[in-house]
């Protein structure tokens, strides 16, 4: 959809996206006016906190952003600041507190800079009336449901003199056709669906991301499509539980037949997704990626603990003899897929006992990587008003020795691989030395090598010549 000139007389469509297609309009011509009044480009700065889907809800304010005439900086000196939260665990939530700080002390030297939150945090009432109440230079607040409202909010900001806060609670709607702003002109994520209905006990997304419900098929392929033609070369699948993909719709599919139909999108090259649950992780997905020369060897296969007892009070639906029969499986149908997890240490009632088995699993599946996270209370979460919340102290003791057994089995998988030559999607120039590119295996092990700039955004072959604690150090093959 194109961004027509504003008419300040005429109506304001009610359908979606027409009705933030006409918000653009508007503010494309507000920033306009600023623009001349400073003489200068307004500039925006956008920052993530949190998840895959997080990042995409931010290419997608980005974009609006870009659209209406913003210039994009990557640092908080900007005229219009927004913070897209994550309030996962507490140390995500006190991130942000401790961002706001500094942003209002670059407020007082720029009095016309605004900002904005949104995302995960804003939908919890106890954070709106904190910053209600302690950060009173915040201008606009929307939360996870209302995001495709983007424009609308913006434009009620920049008319307001107060702060201008719109959160629901719930939706059913999913707003296609809004401008996106990729951050990789080659690889981008596309949520299949959004929400998560499994409430597990220690978990606050399903409360802040409200009830599952998926895209339709037809408006995932067109996207990924136009994506393509774009310059995408991999995409990424995203949801809380991709498996449950397509239940809800007028014309149920499964994600094993869904992945199938991605699969023929021409010019394409690698698909990904994040994250299949263990409950439901079907052998039909396992059939289709064995015979797939698109999906990429990676599950990431979320375990959260390896004690079937703590995993009834996680309200996870599996065992710890479950989880290691599909894990097992997996390994065994298809030998070359990276299995990586999530593990929480510390949920309520753990004992030592309890971690040995997380220990046992590891040790039996061989992770090639994990993400080791310690339990953090969730107000509201059933798992947070339980007893035998475990104390400090042991936690640590505890994350300490997942930790190490994750490293080991990490790197001892990892470094099978040495010496092969496999084809790397070269993303960016290494962060730390210009030299060097930085790219990924299909199994998303990370490749530095030495390589011209021009090869970014393309496969190429490299060996993986030496291997560094979880990275390959690698060279250019012809
Ligand atoms: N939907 C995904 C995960 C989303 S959250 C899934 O089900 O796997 C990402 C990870 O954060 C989870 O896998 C879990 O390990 C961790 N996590 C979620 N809530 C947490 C909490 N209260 N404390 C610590 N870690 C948590
Ligand atoms: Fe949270 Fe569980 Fe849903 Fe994942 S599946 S988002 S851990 S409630
Ligand atoms: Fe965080 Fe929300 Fe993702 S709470 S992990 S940003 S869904």
């Amino acid at each position: 959809m194109e961004l027509k000139e504003f008419d300040a007389l005429a109506s304001i469509p009610t359908k979606e996206p027409e009705r933030q297609f006409y918000f653009m309009s508007k503010l494309a011509h507000k920033v306009a006016e600023l623009e001349k009044e400073k003489g200068r480009k307004l500039t925006c700065y956008v920052h993530t906190f949190g998840c895959q889907m997080n990042a995409r809800d931010s290419e997608k304010l980005l974009g609006i952003l870009k659209t209406v005439g913003f210039e994009e900086i990557d640092y908080e000196d900007a005229d219009f600041v927004i913070y897209n939260t994550c309030t996962v665990r507490d140390n995500a939530n006190q991130h942000v507190y401790g961002r706001l700080g500094v942003l209002n002390g670059l407020k007082k030297k720029n009095p016309d800079m605004k900002i904005g939150l949104c995302g995960c945090m804003m939908q919890e009432e106890v954070v709106i009336e904190k910053i209600k109440k302690s950060y009173r230079f915040v201008n606009l607040m929307f939360g996870t449901h209302n995001i495709y409202k983007f424009a609308e909010l913006l434009c009620d900001m920049y008319d307001s003199d107060r702060m201008v806060i719109d959160i629901w609670k719930d939706t059913d709607q999913i707003v296609e056709d809004l401008p996106t702003e990729r951050k990789y002109p080659f690889k981008s994520g596309t949520n299949i669906m959004f929400g998560c209905n499994n409430f597990c006990s220690y978990c606050i997304v399903p409360y802040v991301r409200g009830r599952e419900r998926s895209r339709e098929p037809k408006d995932i392929i067109r996207e990924i499509e136009r994506m393509v033609q774009d310059g995408v070369k991999e995409v990424m699948l995203l949801g809380q539980n991709v498996n449950s993909y397509g239940k809800g719709l007028e014309n149920p599919i499964s994600f094993a037949e869904l992945l199938q139909e991605v699969e023929k999108i021409d010019g394409l090259e690698r698909i990904r997704f994040m994250t299949p649950h263990p409950k439901d992780l079907s052998d039909d997905l396992i059939e289709v990626m064995k015979h797939s020369k698109k999906i990429c060897r990676h599950i990431h296969l979320p375990m959260q603990s390896g004690s079937s007892r703590i995993l009834k009070e996680m309200n996870r639906h599996y065992t710890k003899e479950s989880y290691l029969d599909l894990a097992l499986k997996i390994r065994r149908e298809l030998p070359d897929v990276a299995i990586t997890t999530d593990i929480i240490v510390g949920f309520p009632g753990e004992t030592r006992e309890d971690v040995e088995d997380t220990i046992d699993v590891i040790k039996k599946v061989g992770f090639d990587n994990a993400f080791t996270f310690i339990y953090s209370k969730r107000t509201g979460t059933p798992a947070a008003s339980m007893p035998n919340q475990v104390p400090e102290e042991e936690v640590k003791v505890n994350f300490d020795a997942v930790l190490k057994t994750v490293q080991e089995t990490a790197r001892a998988r990892v470094k099978l691989l040495e010496g092969q030559i496999l084809p790397v999607l070269v993303e960016e120039i290494n962060e730390h030395n210009p030299e060097l590119l930085t790219g990924r295996l299909s199994n998303n092990i990370l490749v530095h090598f030495k390589g011209d700039t021009s090869l970014i955004g393309t496969i190429v072959n490299v060996s993986l010549d030496e291997y560094e604690g979880f990275y390959y150090m690698g060279s250019l093959q012809e």
